[in-house]
């Protein structure tokens, strides 16, 4: 990804985690980067999986360069997503993880809990997240490429 452009960002949610979207939606909308949102578009009680694939694909064919996906706890949505080729997803519940999963494991997809983190953690969190490049350092880019 080329980190001197705004990364484009590709967003998806379930019921759990759509109120918990449309603020962080909003806020990075407001910093200038495109997002798009895959839905759901309402509180309605959805199948998570539907909208981790949305996502997971736009980022994997090169459409979007990040995702970021909540649903209750932001586990489903990371399991889900991970199992599509391409995607490193990670659920983060603190800074410290956000940096670290950017620069060590080149997550590419964000995943997030609305019933587990505050909309003002969960923005510090994301903005982290589209911030911060990937290390490069050969040692984590062999590791990374021994997932597969
Ligand atoms: C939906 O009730 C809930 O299971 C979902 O949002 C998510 O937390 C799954 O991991």
């Amino acid at each position: 990804m080329n980190q001197t452009k705004l990364p484009r960002i590709a967003m998806g949610s379930d019921h759990g985690g759509y109120d918990l979207k449309l603020e962080i939606l909003n806020h990075l909308r407001e910093r200038g980067f495109t997002v798009e949102d895959f839905g759901s578009h309402n509180r309605e009680s959805v199948d998570y999986p539907i909208y981790a694939k949305k996502v997971g694909e736009a980022v994997a064919d090169g459409t979007f360069d990040l995702g970021i996906l909540v649903c209750g706890t932001g586990i489903g949505m990371s399991l889900a997503a991970n199992k599509i080729d391409g995607i490193r997803a990670a659920a983060v519940s603190d800074c410290f993880t956000a940096k670290a999963t950017r620069e060590h494991n080149d997550a590419n997809i964000l995943c997030l809990g609305g019933r587990t983190v505050g909309a003002e953690l969960a923005m510090m969190i994301a903005d982290i997240f589209v911030d911060t490049p990937f290390s490069g350092d050969e040692r984590h880019v062999r590791r990374i490429s021994m997932y597969s």
